[in-house]
Order: C-alpha cells, then structure tokens, then sequence
C-alpha cells in the first residue's frame, strides 16, 4: 500500500487538520509540564523539542506511522549487513567503523573487526610518525602541513569536523581542504605551502572523481616541480581510496594506501580512513573519542525504546512538517562558530541520501521526501535571514544547537551568545500579537494614526517550530554523536518515505554532460549538438578561450 493511503498517515493528515489553529504560546501556558514531556536527556546532549506544533497525541501517531514503516527492523537490519543499499547492491555499515573491536560480522567473507581494526593501526601509525617528526619529506624535514584533496564526502565531514575541533588541534600540523576543481582553490592553497613539508592526502573512494584527480594532478606537479624526482612521491603523498588499481596507476606507493571498502557511503565516510587529516589535525587520541561519542549514539539509536529515541524523535518532527506542514526547507543553526561548516555538511548527508524521488521498489512517490537544509552559524543568521523565519510567508522548520560551554571564554560572550539562541527560539514560538504590538507602541507614546500603519508590520505570528539541542561542550565525543545523531534521523526518515538513502544517482547525468562539453569547449569547430542555450554558452567559453590563446 501506499504510504499516503497508509492508515497512520491518514490519521496524521485528519490530526493535522485538528490541530492547525493551536498556538504553541497557549499550550505553553496550558501545560506547566510541556517542557518534561517533550525533551529528553542523554550524555551531555539535551533535546528541547516542547517547541514544536505538537501534542501528545501528535507524537503518539508519528510514532504508530515509525512503526508502521518497520524502522525498528529496518534499523536493525542496517547494524547487521543487510544488503539495504539495494540500487547499488551493498550494505551499510559506516557504524561498524565506530564499533570497538570484538565483535563479528562477515561481508563479502571478511570479518568486519579485524579489517577495520588494521586500518584504524595504520592511521595511528602514520599519525605517530608525522606529529612526531618522525615521517621526513625529501629534504629531510619534518612536515608542517596536510593538505586534504577530496570532494563531497571525501572533504565535508573532515573539513567540518576539523573546524569544528580546532582547540583540541595538538598544533604540530596545520590542515588544509581543496575540493573545487576552480584552480583558484589548489593555487590559493599551495601559495601559503612548502613542498619540502607538505603533506597531500589524495581521498576519493572511487579514485575516478574528476575534481579530485585534477587537483591531485596539480598538486603533484607543483611538488614535482620543486623535488624534481618521481621517488620523493612516497614521503609527500598518501591516498585513501577503496580503488587499489587506480592509486597504484596515480602512482602512489601500495603502502601509502588507506583502504576502505565499498559498503562506507561516501557521506558517511568520515568514520573511515577518510577521517585521516581529522586523526592527523587532532591526533589519533581525539578521532578514538569521535568514533566513541558516535558509537555511543548508535547505541542509544539500536536501544531506546522509540518514543526516547532522539534520532527517531527528530526524523518524525521533520516529517510532520515536511509532510503535513508542506515546509520543503530546514534551517540548521549552529551557535558556535567552530560549527560554521556544519550545516553545509548536514547538505550532503540529508539531502544526497534523501533528495529522492522514487521509492525502492521503483514507484513515484506522491508526497514530499527530503527537505532542503541550509544554515548558518547564529548569532550571524539572525542578521541576515531571521527576518524570514520570524515575519516570512513560509513556515521554516529549525534545528538550533549549542553548546553551553566555550572554548574561548571571553566576557560576557557565551552568556550573550546562548541569550540570544534562546530568544530566538522562544520568540519564534511566541510571535508578537497584535494586542501585545499596539500596547507597546502606545507605552512608546506612539500616535493613533501611526499607530494603525505601523502595527502589522510589527506583528510577529509566531507558532513557529524549532528544535533546540543544547550540548555540555562541543569535544570529540559530543561532535560525533551529534553527527551520528543526524545520520540515523535521515535513516529513519528514508525508510518512512520508502527510499533508498544510500545511493545518489542524481548526481550522474551533470557529470556524463560535463565530460562531454569539456573536450567541446577546447574543440576548434563551433556547437551545435545541444539545445539553443548550451550551444550559446560553449561557443562564448570557445571564444573567450580563443581569444586568451
Ligand atoms: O558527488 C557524488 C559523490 O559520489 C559523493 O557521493 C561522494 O561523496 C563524492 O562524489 C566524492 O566521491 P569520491 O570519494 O569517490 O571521490
């Protein structure tokens, strides 16, 4: 059956319908209790969802609906190696890569644990040896610098994760990112390097990623130009890949090789030998402790019953929204500036695996699947696209997270910071009504006549939804359960909407025209094979070409 046909989701839409004209300002006043009711605690992370368009009942049917959909099987399924990525016939095991090692599972006939646990020794081993000085480059000194070059899932997460751990950095490295295949981001980056201490991490897990062999090409060449020898590549570049064939055929030393296996999604990569500039940046002590916070969240993840499953709690309000609501977007607003890369992160993870228009089984979907996510650090965001979220047309969803300690103490910062992630939430749940506007205009002794023209422009509606999830300090272990955190809120809601999560062949079709416009732009002969507008794009690249040449 259908999912829209489904008895839950005709129960949610006729509840939806009920419960439309409630105000969260009134329920709040209602229910003293609101607050115990609809948060939860777990390891120095606190999820306030009390201000959200719900009650009781709501979160009663959202969960028959979670039910409904198998997801507890489902989830189960996924920790025990079913082939659940159907479409491109593999598991999904990126939570095995968290796990402590001592347990058995089997793919493809390799035990999980032993595999995982020699590749997590290399990484140790190679994080040694270069923060100790002990790993030279061709003129025998120690390396300064890392430089990681990768796209998608291979730079994301570690970018994120990187900035977003920074004081936990141990200072011996610095760490560097290059994935646009615009040169300006490899040349801006290696005018700030030295060849003779640099260190390139070439991480792709096909190894075939057009941006990422480009710049890995350019990268070689500016370090072959200053070494001058083909052998010094050994002690300047590594590669992470699951594609032995193709590092070896890059020319880059067998043993300088992180493997890891097809069945860790690229988005989900960052647990394996892709987190290598993370262990480096950090040192291998700090990625044990991120690997550990996002264990201990598939923990709670595989445990909680589902009514205290925060995953599951969130990916049920997403979907009350996207799909009672018609929200279509979802702000994520991080209040901590070392989370700046987060939101583009959680881009790639929700909305790759769950920008999807079909179900598993090949069926048109005839509801709304993944939202689209965007975000900026608070307090910033509140001036630049708040005045959107509070007076707007559209009703935005938002997930606001902070920690309640800094890693800068400095003042009154932090209490200004955290004052203000709180009345935004609180002012986007209350709004401003218009009895409340009127009296305080007339308070500011404001004129009857001006009163009238100004007053709906100072309405605020309110009623507006946001989840707030407060952590005791943004470390190592809080930064991977929050990640881990979001990764099953979008397993979960794939398996509601009935997709798969786990591939991406949307983003295909732009790669295969690409390769074919590219030898067209550098052709002698005018375009003509493509519709009106691309052949008029080619031609003026063609001609700005000729013209430079
Ligand atoms: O753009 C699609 C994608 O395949 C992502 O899923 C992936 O994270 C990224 O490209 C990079 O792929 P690779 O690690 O194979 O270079």
């Amino acid at each position: 059956m259908k999912l829209s046909q489904s008895v839950a989701w005709q129960k949610l839409q006729a509840h939806k319908r009920e419960i439309e004209g409630l105000q969260m300002r009134e329920l709040f006043v209602e229910e003293s209790d609101r607050f115990e009711r609809f948060s939860l605690q777990w390891h120095g992370l606190l999820l306030d969802y009390s201000k959200n368009r719900i009650t009781s009942q709501t979160m009663e049917l959202l969960l028959e609906l979670a039910r409904q959909a198998g997801v507890e099987k489902k989830r189960d399924g996924m920790f025990a190696a079913e082939c659940i990525n159907a479409t491109e016939g593999r598991a999904v095991l990126h939570t095995a890569l968290r796990r402590p090692s001592g347990y058995s599972l089997k793919v493809d006939g390799l035990e999980l644990s032993t595999e995982i646990a020699d590749v997590l020794a290399q990484m140790k081993e190679c994080c040694e040896r270069v923060i100790s000085g002990a790993w030279r480059g061709f003129t025998g000194k120690r390396m300064t610098d890392v430089v990681n070059i990768g796209i998608g899932g291979s730079d994301l997460g570690p970018f994120m994760v990187t900035e977003a751990l920074r004081p936990f950095a141990h200072g011996q490295l610095q760490v560097h990112f290059v994935s646009n295949i615009d040169g300006t981001h490899i040349k801006e980056t290696l005018k700030k390097l030295d060849p003779e201490t640099t260190l390139f991490i070439i991480a792709s897990k096909t190894f075939t990623t057009q941006e990422t062999l480009t710049n890995a090409m350019s990268a070689r060449g500016w370090f072959l130009t200053h070494s001058g020898d083909k052998k010094h590549i050994a002690s300047h570049f590594v590669a992470v890949s699951t594609n032995r064939a193709k590092v070896v055929e890059f020319g880059i030393d067998e043993a300088n090789m992180f493997r890891f296996w097809d069945w860790v999604g690229g988005r989900y990569s960052l647990w394996s030998s892709i987190g290598l500039s993370i262990a480096l940046f950090l040192g291998f002590d700090h990625f044990q402790a991120l690997l550990q916070g996002a264990y201990a969240m598939d923990e709670h993840f595989r445990h909680a019953p589902l009514e205290g499953n925060i995953p599951v709690l969130l990916a049920l309000l997403g979907i009350w929204y996207n799909n009672f609501f018609a929200t279509s977007s979802h702000a994520v607003i991080p209040y901590d500036q070392y989370l700046h890369r987060f939101p583009a992160y959680l881009q790639q993870l929700d909305m790759e695996s769950n920008g999807k228009r079909v179900t598993c089984e090949g069926e048109t979907v005839d509801y709304a699947t993944g939202p689209v996510i965007w975000g900026e650090p608070g307090t910033n965001s509140q001036h630049a696209f708040f005045q959107l979220l509070h007076q707007g047309t559209s009703l935005i969803p938002a997930d606001f997270i902070v920690p309640l300690t800094t890693q800068n103490p400095a003042g009154e910062h932090h209490d200004i910071l955290l004052a203000n992630c709180f009345a935004q939430t609180e002012a986007l749940m209350k709004g401003k009504n218009e009895r409340e506007v009127r009296l305080e205009l007339e308070a500011a002794g404001c004129e009857e006549s001006e009163l009238e023209k100004l007053l709906p422009h100072k309405v605020f509606p309110g009623n507006r939804p946001t989840n707030t999830i407060l952590l005791d300090e943004l470390n190592p272990f809080t930064l991977g359960s929050l990640i881990a955190m979001y990764e099953h809120k979008v397993f979960v809601q794939g398996v509601i909407w009935g997709i798969n999560s786990f591939d991406q062949w949307g983003v295909e079709l732009g790669k295969q025209l690409a390769k074919a416009i590219f030898p067209e732009i550098q052709g002698g002969e005018p375009v003509t094979g493509h519709d009106c507008s691309t052949n008029a794009l080619i031609n003026a690249a063609r001609a700005s070409r000729s013209k430079r040449q």
